[in-house]
């Protein structure tokens, strides 16, 4: 007599289980080929993120429909084996990315996750006070030596599924691949789409959603600076820039709000007053990730400071235009650099344009994640031109 058909997972485990089984394939060939690509690190990142949340799913969809029985003639051990080797990788598929994820909370390099270079993914909530310290190292060591016992588990697991295949027994490829011979009896009706599917986007969009709330929660002040100049100049007539390399990439950006007070007679220019204050949250790049990092602690920090100024003081005529020097303090810290700017005037309105070129390292920017300058620039090149209405 034929052996009854054999019963087939659903589609959606059969799914689930190759999309799952690829990208953890590629994310341990990715993960020790990162070197120090920081592209590399967030897509390794996204695909984590993407593994975990698959796994809730695929994890809830197992709750409403439970796999086939194992085949009858495996003995009493083998089917203990594989069951503890499945256990085995649903623990792993959930403390991989959660280790990996408190890696980089605890990291203190602190480098935001920007999942698919779009969607914020907040730190481990309260691992604030860990960073730094031995649970970074305790994590890295788990979820690197983690990644082996997955690797030995699915030795096992190939193996096994091989010697159910080529043997006399019933056959498992068939439970797993549809279209094979023998698979005749269709897979049981599905159940649970909304609880498995809803409940793992529900977990992935709660966690994406804490930083939009806390942000929105901490609005970036306008610019405030009194204004007891003779001109308008302010970020609606003109343009603050700064521009840099990121791994050999040009990079450039711009202050979207600031305002200065601006006393300047061509003629005396010994006497002019000039004061920038630029919100240094209103820097964008067109970069997420940039635009995210930049407004961190080790960058502009700007929770603690949200501006910073530029006061020009030694201002006079030189050969082309005038030369001062631009006092900067940001993140309570002085540097001063010389800076060139020209003036041409047509009635009331004065057209400018200059700039400087400043040293991040020396203005304690991304001193924790680079301060070696490997991945930026050391050298930002910061310009400005526009016009400014006499008042
Ligand atoms: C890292 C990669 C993989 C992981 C994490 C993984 C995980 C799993 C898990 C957890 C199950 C049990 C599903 C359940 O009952 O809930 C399973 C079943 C199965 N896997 Fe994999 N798998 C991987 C790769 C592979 C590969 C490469 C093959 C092919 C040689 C394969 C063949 C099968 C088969 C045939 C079954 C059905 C076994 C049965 O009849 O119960 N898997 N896999
Ligand atoms: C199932 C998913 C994952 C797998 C299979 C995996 C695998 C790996 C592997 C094999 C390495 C290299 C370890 C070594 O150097 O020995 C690695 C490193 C790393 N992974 Fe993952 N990873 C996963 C998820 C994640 C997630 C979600 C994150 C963060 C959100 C993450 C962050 C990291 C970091 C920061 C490193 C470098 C740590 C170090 O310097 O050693 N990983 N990963």
């Amino acid at each position: 007599m034929p052996p009854a058909p054999s019963p087939r997972y659903t589609a959606v485990a059969i799914l689930l289980h190759w999309t799952l089984a690829v990208l953890l394939i590629f994310m341990i060939g990715l993960g020790w080929n990162m070197e120090d690509n920081a592209n590399l690190f967030q897509l390794h990142k996204s695909v984590g993120i993407l593994i975990l949340v698959l796994t809730v799913a695929r994890i809830l969809w197992r709750a409403f429909n439970p796999p086939p029985p194992l085949p009858d003639d495996m003995t009493p051990w083998e089917k203990a084996l594989s069951h503890a080797v499945h256990k085995g990788f649903y623990a792993l598929m959930l403390l991989l990315p959660l280790l990996g994820w408190l890696v980089v909370s605890t990291s203190d390099k602190q480098v935001p996750t920007l999942l698919f270079k779009t969607i914020e993914w907040p730190h481990l909530p309260f691992t604030e006070g860990l960073r730094g310290g031995a649970t970074e190292d305790i994590a890295e060591f788990l979820h690197s030596k983690g990644a082996w016992v997955l690797i030995v588990l699915l030795g096992l697991h190939v193996a096994g599924a091989v010697k159910h295949q080529m043997g006399a027994e019933e056959g498992v490829f068939k439970r797993m691949i549809p279209g094979l011979a023998g698979a005749t009896s269709p897979p049981r009706p599905a159940r649970g789409w909304i609880a498995a599917f809803g409940g793992a986007l529900a977990f992935f969009g709660i966690i994406a959603a804490m930083p939009l709330l806390s942000s929105s929660a901490a609005p970036v002040p306008a610019a405030t600076t009194e204004d007891t100049g003779d001109w308008d100049l302010s970020s609606a007539n003109a343009e603050i820039r700064f521009s840099g390399t990121y791994q050999g990439d040009a990079f450039t950006g711009v202050f979207e709000d600031w305002r200065a007070s601006v006393v300047f007679d061509p003629e005396a220019a010994a006497d002019a007053a000039i004061l920038v204050t630029v919100q240094t949250g209103s820097a964008t790049t067109g970069d997420n990730f940039f635009d995210k990092s930049l407004k961190e602690g080790e960058w502009f920090d700007i929770a603690a400071h949200p501006t910073a100024t530029v006061r020009l003081t030694h201002v006079q005529p030189v050969e082309q235009g005038f030369a001062a020097d631009a006092v900067l303090t940001i993140k309570g810290k002085e540097i001063t650099a010389p800076l060139a700017f020209t003036v041409t005037f047509d009635g009331d309105t004065a057209t400018l344009a200059g700039g400087t070129r400043l040293a991040r390292t020396e203005l304690d920017l991304g001193q924790n994640s680079d301060a070696g300058a490997e991945y930026v620039s050391d050298d930002i090149e910061v310009s400005f031109s526009g016009t400014a209405q006499r008042k």
